[in-house]
């Protein structure tokens, strides 16, 4: 293969600029010519291409968001949009795709695949809920900045003896919730995967001030429900006075940790080695430590994302 081309799609995350990097420098040292497509799958349609040198993705591996831009374009899931993004995609010369974006973006990837061009899914969302790899590129710093929150939260709840809920992002997933609980020592998390009763929370809240807790963080996944709804439902459990704090987008933005900036370089590497192989209709991802690939129908149909569901007995362990 001597011409690739690489988009981002779906929500964007921290580090997929760091994965579009390592595409376009390892591509350019294997002699290969390399092509940036913008707004996802909706720029592939509309031909928004051009060439990257190794130059251009200079100073973006430091950078949050996605220099090439993201969207969520439902007509893609139709054939024609499909077969108008290959004609695009031959109109430039180009012989195969890598797409850094969630389960979404596969779909996509494995549609083109299917029509013959192959493609490579790179797994890059903040929620961490995609099969076939243990963790997402953006995950680890959307909880390190959860964390940054929560740690501050805390002064201001011990502060004024409050009950916090923190609404952290997700979607489905109870990932971030999971791991920014515990590093921020959090009394109580609430995760879409593991039914919770709002009696049993209010008790353990007002358990807590009985043994003279100063404060108590609630972190809630948004796909439980919103803060405010939860906040709602504990007040017909005696609990009146409960702040909430939504921390929203800004888990999205931000300079990439160093983990997710070493997994999005491993993951673009390995794509690019991928199609070099002729090899598409297939994901990266990480599994005990080793970077690893799979097939990407095999992985979306079978493989179920499952949160580590150890961290939440730990946190009722030592949550005190
Ligand atoms: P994510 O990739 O983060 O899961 P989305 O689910 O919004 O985000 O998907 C991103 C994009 O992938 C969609 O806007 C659409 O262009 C494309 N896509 C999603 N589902 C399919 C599908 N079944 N077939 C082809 N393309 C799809
Ligand atoms: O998938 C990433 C994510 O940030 C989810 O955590 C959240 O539910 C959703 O995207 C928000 O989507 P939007 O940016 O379209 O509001």
């Amino acid at each position: 293969m001597k011409r690739i081309a690489v988009l981002t799609s779906g929500g964007d995350a921290p580090g997929m600029n760091a994965a579009v990097r390592a595409v376009v420098r390892k591509a350019i040292n294997e002699g290969m010519e390399v092509f940036g497509i913008n707004y996802g799958y909706a720029g592939l349609v509309a031909g928004d291409i051009r060439q990257l040198s190794a130059k251009d993705v200079s100073d973006t591996i430091s950078r949050g968001g996605t220099f090439l831009y993201s969207a969520r374009y439902p007509e893609f899931s139709q054939v024609e949009g499909q077969l108008k993004g290959i004609e695009q995609l031959k109109k430039f010369g180009i012989e195969g795709l890598v797409v850094i974006g969630g389960d979404g973006s596969y779909r996509g990837a494995l549609a083109l695949t299917k029509h013959g061009f192959p493609a490579v899914g790179i797994p890059g969302t903040i929620d961490n809920d995609i099969p076939g790899t243990d963790y997402t590129i953006g995950f680890d710093t959307a909880v390190n900045t959860a964390l940054e929150a929560l740690d501050r939260i805390r002064d201001t709840a011990t502060s004024h003896i409050r009950t916090f809920i923190v609404e952290v992002m997700g979607r489905n997933a109870g990932d971030i919730a999971l791991w920014a609980g515990v590093a921020s020592g959090a009394e109580q998390i609430i995760i879409p995967e593991v039914d919770s009763d709002m009696k049993v929370i209010a008790e353990k809240i007002q358990e807590g001030r009985r043994k003279g807790k100063k404060h108590t963080l609630i972190v809630l996944a948004e796909g439980v429900m919103g803060g405010i709804e939860f906040a709602e439902k504990l007040w017909g459990h005696g609990e009146q006075h409960t702040r909430v704090s939504v921390l929203g987008h800004v888990q999205r933005g931000g300079s990439p940790s160093a983990r997710d900036r070493v997994l999005a370089s491993m993951f673009g590497a390995k794509a690019v080695d991928l199609l070099q192989q002729g090899i598409g209709g297939v994901c990266v991802g990480i599994r005990q430590d080793k970077i690893i690939y799979s097939d990407i129908i095999e992985t979306l149909e079978n493989g179920k994302h499952q949160p580590n569901l150890d961290l939440l007995t730990l946190n009722e362990e030592i949550s005190g």
